[in-house]
């Protein structure tokens, strides 16, 4: 076991990281690159995907040879990836044909809108995708770029076979095999809004939907399957790539979410609350998705997802956009010597709203204003409006008849914020637990990838040492809580109702 170690590498929205787990794991080294992002008209956000190759080139390296200098050799490579994130590239050669379009980007919006007519092929593809019909999804972004508009000629040649599509994960697999696997696993694949999660397979009627040729499609794997070995010129030349899993995906798995009713909730660029449901496919009465938590040779599981489109990007905005705050710490500080907010209220719409609303085109806003509102009580809005949309995703939850969970686990940068942990527990009512290696998403695919080369018979093995590092017990009044969300709900129906 002292051998050697995982390697993970986590390619996030706005950075790409890779760190060498050991099989005890403990993070032993770790290396990071920001990533550029692009808005080229409004609502619009892009990545260059020749940058992302570039900066995983880089990371890896950094980490191999740090490890290297200590004598330890990769065992594996797991990859865990931003979802959705839609790119095409050259099969002969890897290159991108356009930048990615990522997420976050609403372009699509008018294609949903139009196909949303029917509420049969909604149902259709609620029914057989777990999603609803929103531009979040790779679907109508790969439509998109298809049909012409990222240049002439694409679905000629994707039509020909010359094309390959794929999220993030998949273009990173064909890359670092040297074109030898075009593969997307199971939890990624779930969320291209063309793979039927109830059989795990492409769906002809979806394809059709969109529009979509088959031969650009990749190969549904497993997440814990090897799936080729990296090619020689490159860092750790000769791993198997033995993991690969979305980002929440991995989060829940670094989370040891991997019981029926077990819940983490991770604060990132957005918020994204998942719900193990085991081998039960349960749909929400309430516009929450479904989604392939993960695929192993022991069967899949489901879980139910709550996604909030802006979290940690609120911190961001009142730190880079209006500089409210000089850094993340400094809005803890800030906020917790406070009461409250003196009745402001944020909703933090900058993309749209997710989960349960799923309105592109809804703003943000900030409500309660008097000339006595402080700084401080604005971000604190801020981060209370993140807690109040979980909460909303928790009650949404339960109301889909998912078991009350007994505990929350969080992760993600906001977690780190004790009094936003805390506020979370009171708000949402129930004990919070934050794990002792802060490294979950990464943590996640390390595991996927040991599980994938045999170092643990299965993922409850993998996960089995999970521990938590704090807990934080709900000790606010019920009609306070009462209080602060029906003052929460009213500005949320402003902002609605624009
Ligand atoms: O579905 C989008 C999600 O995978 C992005 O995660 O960590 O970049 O907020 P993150």
């Amino acid at each position: 076991m002292d051998t050697g170690y995982l390697l993970s590498l986590d390619q996030g929205t706005t950075s790409t990281r890779a760190l060498a787990v050991s099989p005890d794991q403990t993070v032993l080294a770790s290396a990071q690159k920001p990533l550029e992002q692009h808005y080229p008209h409004s609502g619009w956000v892009e990545h260059d995907a020749e940058d992302i190759w570039q900066a995983v080139v880089h990371v890896l390296s950094d980490v191999v040879s740090c490890m290297a200098d200590r004598g330890l050799k990769p065992l594996a490579l797991g990859i865990t990836n931003q979802r959705e994130t839609t790119i095409l590239w050259e099969r002969g050669t890897g290159t991108p044909l356009a930048r990615a379009i990522v997420w976050q980007d609403r372009r699509t919006a008018p294609i949903c809108v139009r196909l949303g007519r029917d509420k049969g092929v909604e149902a259709t593809v609620t029914r057989k995708t777990g999603l609803v019909l929103d531009p979040y999804f790779s679907a109508t972004k790969l439509a998109w770029l298809l049909d012409d508009e990222a240049g002439p000629g694409l679905r000629a040649s994707a039509e020909r076979g010359d094309l390959c599509f794929g999220t993030v994960e998949s273009y990173l697999a064909y890359r670092l095999t040297g074109g030898g696997a075009h593969v997307s696993d199971a939890a990624n694949a779930s969320r291209t809004m063309l793979l039927d999660i109830r059989d795990v397979d492409w769906s002809d009627d979806l394809l059709r939907l969109f529009g979509i040729p088959c031969s650009i499609l990749p190969d549904v794997v497993d997440n814990t399957e090897t799936v080729g070995v990296i090619a020689d010129g490159l860092p750790a030349a000769g791993t198997p790539i033995a993991g690969l899993i979305g980002d929440q995906q991995a989060a829940a798995i670094g989370q040891g979410c991997i019981h029926p009713g077990m819940i983490k909730s991770t604060y990132g660029t957005g918020c994204f609350v998942l719900q193990n449901t085991g081998d039960d496919l349960l749909y929400s009465q309430h516009k929450l998705l479904s989604t392939i938590a993960y695929k192993t040779p022991g069967g899949v599981a489901y879980a139910m997802e709550g996604s909030i489109f802006n979290a940690g990007t609120v911190v961001q905005w009142f730190r880079d956009q209006i500089g409210l705050i000089a850094s993340a710490q400094d809005s803890e500080d800030m906020v917790a010597a406070l009461d409250g907010t003196g009745g402001v209220y944020m909703v933090p719409a900058f993309t749209g709203l997710g989960a349960p609303h799923w309105d592109p085109d809804a703003r943000g806003l900030i409500t309660g204003l008097s000339r006595a509102t402080t700084a401080a009580e604005i971000v604190r809005a801020g981060l209370e409006s993140v807690v109040y949309q979980t909460a909303d995703l928790f009650d949404l939850l339960q109301r889909d008849g998912t078991p009350r969970p007994e505990t929350v686990r969080i992760d993600g940068g906001m977690a780190a914020n004790g009094w936003f942990a805390r506020f979370l527990a009171d708000i949402c009512d129930v004990p919070v637990e934050r794990p002792a290696s802060i490294e979950t998403t990464a943590l996640g695919a390390a595991l996927a990838a040991g599980v994938g080369i045999g170092l643990w018979p299965d993922l409850a093995a993998a996960t089995a040492g999970w521990r938590q590092e704090a807990a934080f017990s709900p000790a606010m009044s019920s009609e306070k809580r009462g209080h602060l969300l029906a003052g929460w709900q009213a500005a949320l129906r402003q902002c609605l109702a624009r």
